[in-house]
């Protein structure tokens, strides 16, 4: 998309109410003038996230997350800023500018390969409910399956042909090496293509907003592999996405619980019998990226996995993630030979919500397993039992719940609870789960009080930067991103504009200039007769501040011009210096 106007930016915020959208999402409470939350951004139990009704901004004080509407559904949505241009576009009533479709070569190439899939969605889906999809309805039908159920899972069927799809979406003008690129098409050795999926069922991948990203097709009898899957393609990333959130978010935020199953149907079938806060993860060990995206909707998590699978430490240990995100995890292990769907198909879905509401916390199930695999009553093994537990148990990054969890470790396994904690201290940090760049940590900036101050008192009262500019120039301020943000303001008001934190934050598009702004309004409010005496002493301040680092810089450069017995040099600096401690 090209980029959009600076005055439609503001059009917009200037008619949404930044707490109507966030309360969209999270609960809100009443603080004041402000509105404050549970920080959506990063684990925590009493709320720092602000909301200010008047400003239209939200900063957290325990990350630093902060901005204006569209930031927060960029971060919160996870989609790009252009997106949620457009979703606040929508509820605001403002008509974007139309964009030329010609426009950057890889943003066009990703909408052609959703429009891609999308189309072969509905192709696989319109053939399962013609005459040709006979077989393959009766095999979901006989599987339980609703054909509400089939019709809301856009499930469809590829037949039994080389070119079905292929000439479908050439019809439909699609060149073929994006077909191809899309994962829908494969080349022959001898040159051309034929279709990827042939006789299978087909399940639609769909990300948070109900895009098809691809597909997993299942065979409709014993022949392996039972399914194939599409590959990564530049818009389908495997452990980015968890099958079936985009129609189960809702539910898993409002029981705050989510269930994670192995597999399609064991996904497809509870929530056609009722249990709705349930994803899937497509038969893969959890990234790191789909625990944060899960995060976003709750910190409960119940793994259910397949008899087959459970009970593997390997499997547990990625488990671990889990803790390092501070989430709460429990696991449930069905019955060998069991999974999900035939749990519900043999013993309902009462049964595996007894399941579910009966899981065992992650730690006491890694107990249970190595318990039944080593003699805890055996030194050797119990030192076996002992580090594995540790394993686990180092990633908390609470304190308390990390020493508790020793303390119990040492009560079961009868052992001192000083040796463990030696123990744990010799487990180095695993940088494993830790790769990937979206971790929340308190990003401090750093900057001096009074420079935030001053920054505020002029947002809220546009005048004072008259005031200010009088006295001060932006390389007054020492942080080069307020200075940055000075001059900005400076300009601003020369051309005669009204300045507001919200439109600056569009402004200037930069992360650490929209903290710093949003650290800057949420400062404790002053009364207005004593501005004119928090400006001076912050004028004061700062010129005192930057004499002290002139001088200092003077003072080294005298001591270099002594060392080196530059006369000339020397008694100049010496001048400048004399010069500076009289002004003063
Ligand atoms: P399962 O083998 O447990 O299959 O694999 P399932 O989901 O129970 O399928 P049904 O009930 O036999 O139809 C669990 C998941 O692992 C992935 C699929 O996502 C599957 O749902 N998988 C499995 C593959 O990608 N390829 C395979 O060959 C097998
Ligand atoms: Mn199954």
């Amino acid at each position: 998309m090209a980029r959009i106007p600076e005055n439609i930016l503001d059009d917009i915020l200037g008619r949404v109410n930044i707490v109507e959208v966030i309360s969209g999402f999270i609960p809100l409470k009443r603080a004041g003038r402000n509105f404050k939350a549970v920080c959506p951004f990063h684990h925590e139990k009493t709320p720092s996230f602000m909301v200010s009704p008047d400003r239209q901004i939200y900063h957290c004080f325990g990350c630093g997350e902060s901005g204006n509407a569209f930031k927060f559904l960029t971060r919160y949505e996870r989609i790009d800023f252009p997106e949620a241009v457009e979703v606040l576009a929508k509820k605001a009533g403002v008509v974007l500018p139309k964009v030329n479709t010609q426009d950057s070569g890889a943003s066009s190439m990703t909408t052609q390969l959703y429009k891609i899939n999308e189309a072969a969605a509905v192709f696989y889906a319109m053939n399962l409910n013609s005459p040709l999809g006979k077989v393959p309805l009766q095999y979901l039908l006989e599987r339980n399956l609703k054909k509400e159920t089939v019709k809301l899972f856009m499930l469809g069927y590829a037949q039994d042909k080389w070119d079905g799809l292929i000439n479908f979406l050439r019809m439909k003008n699609f060149n073929l090496s994006l077909i191809e690129k899309a994962g829908l098409a494969l080349t022959k050795s001898s040159g051309g293509y034929y279709d990827r999926f042939r006789n299978r069922v087909l399940f639609p991948i769909l990300d948070i907003k109900s895009r098809a990203l691809g597909f997993g097709a299942r065979v409709l009898d014993k022949t392996l592999p039972k399914y194939i899957n599409s590959p990564e393609t530049p818009i389908y990333t495997k452990g980015r996405n968890l099958y079936g959130l985009n129609l189960t978010k809702d539910s898993i935020r409002d029981e705050d619980c989510v269930v994670v199953v192995e597999g399609y149907l064991d996904l497809i079938i509870p929530y056609q019998e009722g249990l709705r806060n349930i994803v899937a993860s497509l038969g893969t060990a959890l990234t790191v990226e789909q625990v944060r995206l899960l995060k976003r909707y709750t910190h409960n998590v119940v793994m259910v996995y397949d008899g087959d699978n459970a009970g593997e430490l390997a499997t547990l240990r990625t488990l671990d993630i889990f803790i390092e995100e501070g989430m709460n995890v429990k696991v449930v292990s069905l019955p060998k030979g069991s999974d999900p769907d035939s749990i519900v198909e043999k013993e309902g879905i009462g049964r595996l919500k007894e399941m579910v509401s009966g899981a065992y916390n992650l730690l006491d199930y890694k107990m249970k397993i190595l318990k039944s695999r080593y003699d805890s009553k055996n030194i050797e093994d119990k030192a076996k039992i002992a580090s594995a537990m540790l394993e686990s148990i180092n990633k908390f990054k609470n304190a308390v719940l990390k020493s508790e969890y020793i303390k119990k470790l040492s009560g079961e396994l009868d052992t001192e609870e000083s040796a463990l904690l030696e123990e744990a201290r010799k487990i180095k940090p695993e940088k494993t789960y830790t790769s990937f760049n979206t971790a929340v940590q308190k990003r401090a900036l750093n900057i001096k009080p009074t420079e935030k101050l001053l920054i505020k008192l002029m947002l809220e009262e546009n005048e004072l930067i008259e005031t200010i500019k009088q006295s001060l120039q932006p390389s007054d301020f020492h942080d080069q991103r307020t200075a940055k943000i000075v001059s900005t303001m400076f300009e601003l008001v020369e051309q005669g504009k009204q300045i507001e934190p919200n439109f600056l934050i569009n402004h200037c598009s930069d992360e650490d200039v929209s903290q710093i702004l949003c650290e800057s309004m949420f400062l404790p409010d002053v009364s207005e007769q004593d501005h004119e005496k928090i400006i001076n002493d912050c004028i004061l301040r700062l010129k005192g501040d930057k004499l002290k680092s002139k001088k200092e810089q003077l003072g080294a450069q005298i001591k270099t011009a002594q060392d080196s017995g530059d006369e000339n040099t020397l008694r100049a600096l010496i001048e400048e210096f004399n010069c500076l401690v009289k002004k003063k």
